[in-house]
């Protein structure tokens, strides 16, 4: 952990706490540690008495979707921040942004405000003007018709056209059969959304965006940590999203990743994340003298936003990426028990199981009821919440049969398996909280259920 000076702000060394002398030689900083090192230990004393395990009580105690992924480590480097006085956008966020790209195996990794923020960054980008080939109003973009609202709304904002494709309904993916019959002229890239952590098929869907020399996008936002054929989801892209909601595998509160292999890429991004100035980019120095006359602290060279994340962000995002792997393979355990356990009941609702050379994030586990059930979706829902069961409707559904798609222009191909998804299925939450107990009771709550047809 680091101590800071608190009347100079500097990060102290080793020798410097030793010997309780700051290079700045204002004060003694003997108090200044001595404060720092009360908050850790208090930090320390209230996530070891929030993390004391609860008595699980069958039928009684509460499964939610989602819980907190972070705990001391987090809270104390984001207070030491505050400490610091230093909050806004700077080495913490750099630092995560160095270790996500290690651990994606990308050479470029963007910190943002959000999964969403993430999306729109990267259409963005591949609209500017400096690119040769790029995005331009009217063009297309196939995306699949299950997803979430913010992986469509992006496309719209750049003045594209989403083009909606059905899933696949063993992974609720988009449907890599379909996607060659959605190409036409107007294609300019495909957007595949890996669903509730589940890999795509996406070594078929990049050969397919080669061949007619599309843009790759991935929507990785539930899926970080996860795997396809031994190669991380979010390094196949030509640009990939994350998000790090609170909900998601790993949380900064509110943040999102874009990664990429393409140094112009990574340079926009990191342009337009900034209002499109030229502050944080490697070759800035080329600008500077390209237009001498402008001062260089306010030089735009892009269209851009306010997407920059704070330090509490990076703060969170440097202790969660350690712990990313552990989440995955606790959610992995669940998803991969369930899988097995509920097979017995495919003629009432399907699961979903992880494909052969995938590793599954399993943001969380759906269950689609099948249409000649005895019983409804509904029935099933109220049963579960009536054990303590959380659900939720897998994301926007098919984006086409929400109010909204009313509102703007999209083109559809036959959406026959999402629209039977939309109308028969939800999931129950899966996280590193459920454990053995957790994971068996699930198991009895749908057999009593199933006793009943
Ligand atoms: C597929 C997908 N894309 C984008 C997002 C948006 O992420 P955020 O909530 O961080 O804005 C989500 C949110 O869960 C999502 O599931």
């Amino acid at each position: 952990m680091n101590f800071y000076c608190l009347e100079c702000n500097l990060k102290l060394s080793n020798s410097d706490i030793t010997k309780f002398k700051c290079p700045c030689k204002k004060v003694n900083i003997k108090p200044h540690i001595n404060y720092q090192k009360n908050i850790i230990k208090l930090t320390k004393n209230i996530f070891n008495y929030k993390n004391k395990t609860q008595k699980f009580i069958h039928g009684k105690t509460v499964i939610p979707l989602s819980i907190p992924t972070f705990s001391y480590q987090e809270a104390i480097e984001s207070f030491q921040s505050i400490a610091s006085t230093y909050l806004v956008y700077g080495d913490k966020v750099k630092k995560f942004e160095k270790m996500f790209a290690n651990y994606s195996n990308v050479k470029h990794s963007t910190l943002v405000t959000s999964g969403s923020t993430a999306n729109s960054l990267a259409l963005a980008a591949l609209t500017d003007h400096s690119l040769k080939r790029r995005i331009n109003p009217g063009d297309e973009i196939i995306a699949p018709a299950l997803t979430f609202a913010t992986s469509v709304y992006p496309i719209l904002d750049i003045g594209a056209v989403p083009v909606l494709v059905d899933i696949d309904l063993e992974t609720l993916n988009i449907d890599e059969k379909q996607i060659e019959k959605a190409i036409t002229k107007k294609t300019k890239a495909i957007m595949p959304v890996h669903l509730l952590g589940n890999p795509c098929k996406i070594d078929v869907i990049k050969k397919i965006a080669k061949k007619h020399n599309l843009f790759l996008i991935e929507d990785g936002a539930d899926s970080s940590g996860a795997e396809y054929h031994g190669k991380k989801i979010g390094s196949w892209g030509d640009l990939s999203t994350y998000s790090f909601f609170f909900t998601h595998i790993m949380s900064t509160i509110e943040g999102g990743m874009v990664n990429t292999n393409n140094p112009h890429l990574a340079e926009l991004l990191k342009s337009k994340r900034s209002f499109g100035w030229i502050r944080d980019l490697k070759n800035k120095k080329k600008y500077e003298k390209m237009y001498s006359n402008i001062d260089p602290r306010f030089l735009f060279i892009s269209r851009g936003f306010n997407f920059k994340p704070t330090e509490i962000q990076g703060a969170f995002g440097i202790h969660q990426i350690k712990k990313l792997d552990s989440f995955v393979e606790a959610r992995r355990k669940n998803a991969n028990f369930w899988t097995k356990e509920l097979k017995k009941y495919n003629k009432s609702f399907l699961t979903i199981a992880e494909q052969p050379n995938t590793k599954s994030a399993w943001y969380g586990f759906p269950i689609i009821v099948q249409k000649k059930a005895s019983f409804s979706k509904r029935d099933l829902i109220n049963f579960l919440n009536s054990k303590g069961v959380q659900t939720r409707p897998i994301l926007s559904g098919n984006i086409a049969q929400q109010p909204v798609a009313k509102t703007f222009k999209f083109k559809k191909m036959k959406l026959t398996n999402s629209e039977f998804v939309n109308d028969y299925s939800f999931w129950i939450g899966n996280h590193h909280g459920i454990g053995k107990i957790e994971r068996e009771a699930i198991v009895d709550y749908f057999d009593e259920f199933m006793s009943k047809y």
